[in-house]
This record gives C-alpha cells, structure tokens and sequence, in this order.
C-alpha cells in the first residue's frame, strides 16, 4: 500500500472509528506509539480543563450566531459540554490533549455532528485562548496576595511610626529608622509589582481566538464576538501572531519573578530581624527543629526566600523555551506554558504566606528601641548639625569620624572637635543639640525631609499607600466583576441553545 493509498484507505473508513459514526479517524493513525505519553499535554491540561469548555461554549455560540453551525447542532454541542463538565477532566477519553479529548467526547456523546465544533478554529488558537483565559484569574490572584501584602504592611506601620529600629546598609548599622519606615519601603515595592501584574494582565487579555493555525479562516466567524463572551477586551488582530506568541506568558513570569525577588529581599530582613531578636514570628509562620528541642526557626521565610529561584528559573526556562521558535506555531509551546503555571503557583503562595508572617509577627519595641543607636548610627545626624552651623558638611563628617573611632558618644565629639578642629565643641554647636542629635528617637524625628522616617514624614507615606492600594484594589474589583459578567452572559447565551 503506497502512503497515498493508506491515506486514502483511512479517510474511507466509516464506522471503523471510535470518534463516531462517520469520518475523523485519520488522527487514529497518529494516536499511538512509544511517544504518545511524551507528546501529550492532557494530564496538564487539567488547568485548563474548564478554560477549555468556555472556549469551546463561546466559540460554538458565535458559529451559531453567524450561521456557521445549525442552532440544533449547536444546542447538541453545548449540551454535551455541560455534560463533560459534570463529569470533569477525570473522565476524558485519551487524546493528545485536553482539546482534542474534548471533541472526541463530545462525539462520542453526539455523533459525528460534534466535529462541527472545530469549525473555523484549529487547536493553535484554541490553547492560546485557553493559557489565556485562565491565566487572568491566575494573574487575578497573584494580585490579591500582592495586595493583602501590602495591606499588612500598612498595618504594622500604622502601628509602629514611632518605633525607633537600627537601620543598615551593608548590613552594619547605618542610621535609626522605624519599623514603619521599613514597612513602608517594601509597601512601595511591592506596589509596583501590583502594577507590573495588572499591566501584563491588560496585554495577557486579548484574544487570540478565530486565529486558527495562524492563517484565519474561510469561514466568516466574528472573532470580536467570541472575545467578548470570553470577557476579553479585544482581539489580538494578526492571525499568525494570535496562534503564536507567547511574550505575554514570559512578560508575566517576569512581572512574577521580581515580585519574587522583592520577597526574598523581605523575608531575609525578617529572618535577621528574627535573628537579633527584632521580630518574634508566630508560630504558624515557624518551625522548629527534629533534635534541638529549644529551636524556633524562620523556615516560612526561607522558603519564601527561595522562590526567588523558583521563579527564575521559570522565567529562564520559558525564554530559553521561546527563544528562536519560528512562525508560527511550533509544539514546544506546549512545553512553555508550565513554566508559567509553576512560576505563578509558586510566587502567589509565597506572597500569600510573606503577608501573613508579616501580619502576624510582633515587633520587640524595647530591644529595638535598646539596639537603635549601636554602632554610632547618629553619627550622620551630629554631621547634619554641625554642616546646620555653618561647618562645611565634608569637614564635619571628618570630625564624626574621628569621634567614631573614639567610641562616638558626647566625649568624643568633644575631643574630635579639639582634635580635628582646634576648637571646643560649644563654639561650634549647642551642646543640648548634639545631646539630642545623639538620640535615636530624636534623630529620627529630625529627619522629616519627603520620604524620611519622621512620624510626620511616614503619616504622608502611609495616606499613599493607603490610596494606592484602594486604587489598585478598586482595578481588582472591576476586572473580576468584568470576567464574572462574561461567564454569566456566555452561560445565558448557552442556555438559549440547550
Ligand atoms: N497541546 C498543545 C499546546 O499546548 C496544543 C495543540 C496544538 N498542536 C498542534 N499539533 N498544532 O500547545
């Protein structure tokens, strides 16, 4: 039998197929094989399992709507769907995925006539949509625990203005600050991180659908209908590009990935804050060791900081995936798509647990407050006071420094000042200034530049932020109201035709 013939044989069959009663059996010949596991997406297509029968319900309403498909078939269609559904992704027949198990049960359920459902479509544009669809409320949820983050931050600021902490670079200590300040700093950036997700989620929710292979269609679909009953803002317009890119799965495993790193930078700070005796975690947030009966141990956060590599990885395994594929639709896509799933599992449980180590922990105010002033850390301030009367700031900090090696209290300011300047210090500044310059509550107090971590300079911070989240939060609420709508619009369009 020549390949033409064998072909030709297959096509002829009719009856001979388990898809149905006529026709579809020429995927029979490539359905199995050694490789057959090791091409198939179907175990992980369970994510977009329900992703999948929306796609379908919205592609076969348009194709009635436009007259494509008989309203009787397409009532049949969306018959078995709800079907398929009741008996969930478990219950699929074998296929290479998710997509193609759907339509076989759907004829197995309706006959031949349920192949009208691929209609106008290929399976290109099809995942595409799919990845998409569910990646929003994916994306949806990352944002939330980014938000509940944010809000537990806020809270510990709002309860900690005035308590005074050391604050480091180079993890020595550098200047006292506040709890709040700090707060407020990772406040700041994970808010960015929240709009780096939302902007991706703008680019992530477009559809692609009625893209086919890459090449369209004869058929005259209404590609702006089916996105609209799937709640997406628009279509990506160019065939080819709508089957094929994948650059908003990388654009949002890379928005994911730095909100990552943000988190690893927050746990480590409360895992040495944990350390010096800062902090207290809850116990939810702890745990302690098998031998060492006495230990109490920061292992939520360290995890949380190690999915800083989670995420990297994933974004590097999804560029490494993408890199170089040519137009238009090649199957490693298939393998690219995990990346982001894993990458977004990972960060949005990571986010959720950081929020509540964060809300839950309890601040040590004494041996913070004890511990605020260790290594000279008002040193800049009595730099600040001096350059305030009159001495150039680069001489003063000379002055400082030498009172630092000297142990960097009153006496060796006094001395420093002999020393480097040939004068006493009283005739430079008031020795009641330097007292209190020497004071980490006052100093930080004094530091009431925008920004800064005086109490009045944090209250402004925190009103941002406060109004930041509730914009944010606001955005959230919208975009779920929006996806909640299209599925109860699409499900009242489906009950017109079951
Ligand atoms: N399961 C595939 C994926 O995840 C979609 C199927 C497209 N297959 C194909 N041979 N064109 O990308």
């Amino acid at each position: 039998m020549t390949e033409e013939s064998a072909r030709d044989g297959v096509f002829a069959a009719d009856g001979g197929s388990s898809r149905g009663d006529e026709g579809v059996v020429r995927r029979d010949r490539f359905s199995g094989g050694p490789a057959r596991s090791f091409l198939s997406s179907l175990a992980a297509d369970e994510r977009i399992f329900e992703a999948d029968l929306e796609v379908d319900r919205a592609h076969t309403v348009m194709l009635a709507e436009q007259g494509i498909v008989e309203d009787d078939v397409a009532g049949q269609i969306l018959t078995a769907l709800d079907a398929i559904e009741v008996d969930g992704h478990g219950s699929l027949p074998d296929g290479e995925d998710v997509h193609e198990a759907i339509e076989t049960a759907v004829i197995e359920r309706i006959g031949a006539e349920g192949g009208k459902m691929h209609t106008a479509r290929s399976r290109n544009d099809e995942v595409a949509a799919c990845i998409r669809y569910r990646l929003r409320e994916d994306v949806l949820e990352a944002v939330e625990t980014t938000l509940a983050l944010r809000e537990s931050l806020v809270t510990v600021a709002e309860a900690h203005a005035e308590t005074i902490m050391p604050g480091y670079t180079h993890l020595q200590p550098a200047q006292p600050t506040t709890v709040a300040h700090w707060a407020l700093a990772y406040e700041g950036a994970v808010g960015r991180d929240t709009e780096r997700l939302l902007e991706a989620y703008g680019r992530i929710n477009e559809s692609p659908l009625g893209g086919a292979a890459f090449a369209g269609t004869t058929f005259d679909i209404d590609r702006e209908r089916a996105a609209e009953l799937l709640g997406f803002d628009g279509v990506v317009e160019n065939s080819m590009d709508a089957s094929s890119s994948r650059d908003f799965l990388l654009e949002v495993t890379q928005a994911l990935s730095t909100h990552a790193t943000t988190l690893s930078g927050l746990a480590e700070d409360v895992v040495i804050f944990a350390n010096r005796s800062f902090v207290d975690l809850s116990d939810d947030y702890s745990s302690t060791s098998s031998i060492m009966p006495q230990k109490k141990n920061p292992d939520t956060l360290e995890l949380v900081r190690a999915v800083a590599g989670d995420a990297a990885g994933g974004v590097q395994g999804l560029t490494t995936t993408l890199k170089g594929l040519p137009r238009a639709y090649n199957r490693d896509l298939q393998r690219a798509t995990t990346h982001a799933w894993e990458t977004v599992d990972a960060v949005t449980e990571a986010s959720e647990v950081a929020a509540g180590a964060v809300a839950t922990a309890d601040w040590n105010e004494a041996t913070l407050a004890a511990e605020a002033g260790e290594g000279f850390s008002t040193a800049t301030g009595v730099a600040d006071l001096l350059a305030a009367n009159g001495l150039p700031f680069r001489t003063a900090h000379e002055m400082v420094a030498h009172a630092a090696e000297q142990g960097g209290d009153y006496d060796a300011l006094e001395a420093a000042a002999r020393e480097v300047l040939g004068e006493p210090l009283e005739s430079l500044v008031d020795p009641d200034a330097v007292e209190e310059a020497l004071d980490p509550a006052a100093s930080v107090a004094s530091r009431d530049s925008q920004g800064g971590p005086a109490p009045e300079a944090v209250t402004d911070q925190l009103e941002l932020a406060r109004e930041s989240q509730s914009d944010d939060r606001a955005t959230l609420e919208e975009l779920e109201a929006a996806l909640e709508a299209a599925h109860e619009t699409l499900r009242e369009e489906v009950n017109g035709y079951v």
